[in-house]
């Protein structure tokens, strides 16, 4: 995918959640935004996925804008898929019907169709044995895991993952985790933020460092974890990867 954003604000009443981001991307499958928390990623991950406006600045994604108003920013959700951290389902739908109501809702598809893209989608990741399963009857791993099959079942241009193990326990990441890598394997291009260090640094082409609404920093994983650039990447890379 290709990224082109340029001068990006963003602003919530007095606080300013992007201010003047920067960000080319010429040619990556995996993009990985790390950074600080209240930095600006889940911002820059929604106004990328279409679902919140700036207030100024322009965004091109594969070298088209970003749709300005509603009317075009619908079909261009469409087109993408997106994961958040938690919550992901709906509570009262069985997976399969998770996956199955928005194909037939947003995408058009008929009531058989829907569901049996929807099964193909769950048996992909080897999630077949849930399909009949309430949310609350999966852990959050596997919620996860239906989220995700269910954000790649129209398959997006880009997938865009806003932590989507961050509320997970360390042997739910790493099945999380591994369906992503899985996905980067075959080709899916793949926008995410996260705080798995290692994942970035082994999945991931390029990372970005975001801090105070900016980009500090921007290089592929290697350059960026081995020699920091910037000091602000630097003092948290630092930090975290201590312990
Ligand atoms: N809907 C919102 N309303 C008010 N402030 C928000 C909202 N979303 C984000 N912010 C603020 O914008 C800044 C960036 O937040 P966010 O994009 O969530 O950062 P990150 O995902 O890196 O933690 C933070 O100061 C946050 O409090
Ligand atoms: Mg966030």
């Amino acid at each position: 995918m290709k990224l082109e954003v340029d001068q990006l604000v963003k602003r919530y009443g007095g606080t300013t959640a992007l201010d003047s981001l920067t960000l080319r991307v010429a040619d990556a499958r995996v993009l990985a935004l790390i950074g600080p928390s209240g930095g600006g990623k889940s911002t820059l991950l929604r106004v990328l996925g279409g679902l919140e406006t700036p207030d100024s600045g322009t965004v091109m994604v594969n070298s088209r804008p970003l749709p300005a108003g509603e009317v075009g920013l619908i079909p261009y959700r469409r087109r993408n898929g997106f994961l958040f951290q938690q919550f992901n389902l709906f509570p009262h739908l069985t997976a399969l019907e998770n996956i199955a109501l928005p194909l037939e809702k947003a995408h058009g598809l008929d009531r058989g169709a829907a569901r049996d893209t929807a099964s193909a989608a769950l048996g992909r990741f080897g999630l077949s044995s849930h399909a009949h399963k309430l949310p609350a009857q999966l852990s959050g791993g596997q919620q996860q895991r239906v989220g995700i099959a269910r954000a790649v079942a129209h398959q997006p241009e880009v997938l865009f993952l806003d932590e989507p193990t961050s509320a997970l326990d360390p042997e739910m990441t790493a099945e999380v985790l591994e369906l992503v890598q899985e996905l980067a394997e075959a080709g899916q291009h793949i926008v995410l933020s996260t705080h798995e260090m290692g994942f970035a640094r082994e999945v991931a082409d390029e990372v970005a460092f975001i801090a105070d609404g900016r980009v500090a920093e921007h290089a592929p994983p290697a350059r960026f974890f081995n020699e920091p650039a910037s000091p602000d990447s630097s003092r948290f890379l630092s930090r975290v990867m201590r312990w």
